[in-house]
């Protein structure tokens, strides 16, 4: 007996660098029946929907356009790329004040016509404008996740895997907290095959600057970060439209957690159908939890400061 796929539908909205990247991996590997790409700057989300479709004879068979809000009613994941991204030398969080204001309308915009899905959100700061997307929403927090640190993870095993010369599929490592300047690292916890893994302090300190300054380093030299980061948005969309409980380290609702509260940051989380089904407990060292509990304090006092 034939199998009926399921039929999927991912909206994204923004189609700049990183959500047009997002649409042109998703289409290469076929992961959606339907995409609709959304851009303030419709000529821009029209001519990325036009150019991708003059691919379809080449790859499999998704149904893409340039769509509007309305599209989101039947989707099963919205994707929020749209915003300002940082210019050589800003931080993240110094794009929260131009982001957060455009939050209001996407938001607004997608629960009009979308009570079902699932918000994933890329834009930066992005552990704050998940919360923001949270409170705007009325959504369930599993429903409201964001990239979180599996880019940052997937840097820091990439980096290990180059020191000790074993593919990075096989490295497990992650890096936790905001998904910027205040994340950490858990060398304790970074392992092949169960197995720890020693490095020199020389080492520590060279991989885990050049993780945390990748996106600095990557902007500088081209302006704008997108294929890591689009494959990472393919990880968590893939977990959930296949309902596979995969421990990715997004951005999630934290609740009594390390000693930290109504905040969200990057931590292990099991991603399935649902969303985020479960967060992992994470055992810190003294020294890692003063800096993860630093990492929800600097992101409490920025969102102190929004109008929600
Ligand atoms: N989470 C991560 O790991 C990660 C990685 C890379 C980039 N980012 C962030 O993703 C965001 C997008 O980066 P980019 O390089 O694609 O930027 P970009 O400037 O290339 O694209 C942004 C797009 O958003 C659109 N836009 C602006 N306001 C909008 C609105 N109200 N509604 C719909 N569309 C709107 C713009 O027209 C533009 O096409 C930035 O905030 C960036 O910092 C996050």
């Amino acid at each position: 007996m034939k199998t009926q796929l399921r039929s999927s539908r991912v909206v994204i909205i923004g189609t700049g660098a990183v959500g047009s990247t997002t649409a042109y991996t998703l289409l290469l590997r076929e992961r959606v029946s339907e995409l609709v790409l959304i851009d303030a700057n419709k000529d821009k989300a029209l001519g990325e929907a036009l150019d991708m479709n003059h691919g379809l004879p080449f790859t499999g068979g998704v149904k893409l356009w340039a769509g509007d809000y309305s599209d989101c009613a039947d989707a099963d994941i919205i994707v929020i790329a749209a915003g300002a991204s940082q210019r050589p030398g800003e931080t993240r969080i110094d794009l929260l004040k131009r982001n957060a204001g455009i939050f209001d309308s996407i938001i607004q915009n997608i629960v009009k016509y979308n009570d079902h899905g699932i918000i994933l959100v890329a834009t930066n700061p992005v552990d704050i404008l998940t919360y923001v997307s949270l409170k705007k929403s009325g959504f369930p927090s599993n429903r409201v996740i964001g990239s979180g640190t599996l880019l940052d993870s997937a840097r820091f095993r990439y980096l290990i895997g180059q020191n000790k010369g074993i593919n990075p599929r096989s490295i497990h490592a992650h890096i936790v907290g905001e998904h910027g300047d205040s994340e950490l690292p858990l060398w304790s916890l970074a392992n092949v095959a169960g197995i720890g893994l020693e490095f020199s302090d020389q080492d520590r300190e060279d991989i885990f600057d050049s993780t945390k300054n990748a996106a600095y380093e990557i902007i500088n030299a081209k302006g704008a970060t997108s294929y890591a980061i689009a494959l990472a948005l393919d990880r968590i969309i893939v977990s959930i439209l296949q309902d596979e409980g995969s421990v990715l380290n997004v951005s999630t609702l934290l609740n009594d957690y390390n000693g930290v509260s109504d905040v969200y940051l990057g931590v292990p989380s099991i991603v399935d159908r649902t969303g985020v089904r479960q967060v992992l407990d994470l055992e810190l060292s003294d020294q890692e939890l003063i800096q993860f509990q630093n990492s929800a304090n600097k992101l409490k006092s920025e969102i102190a400061n929004l109008e929600l």
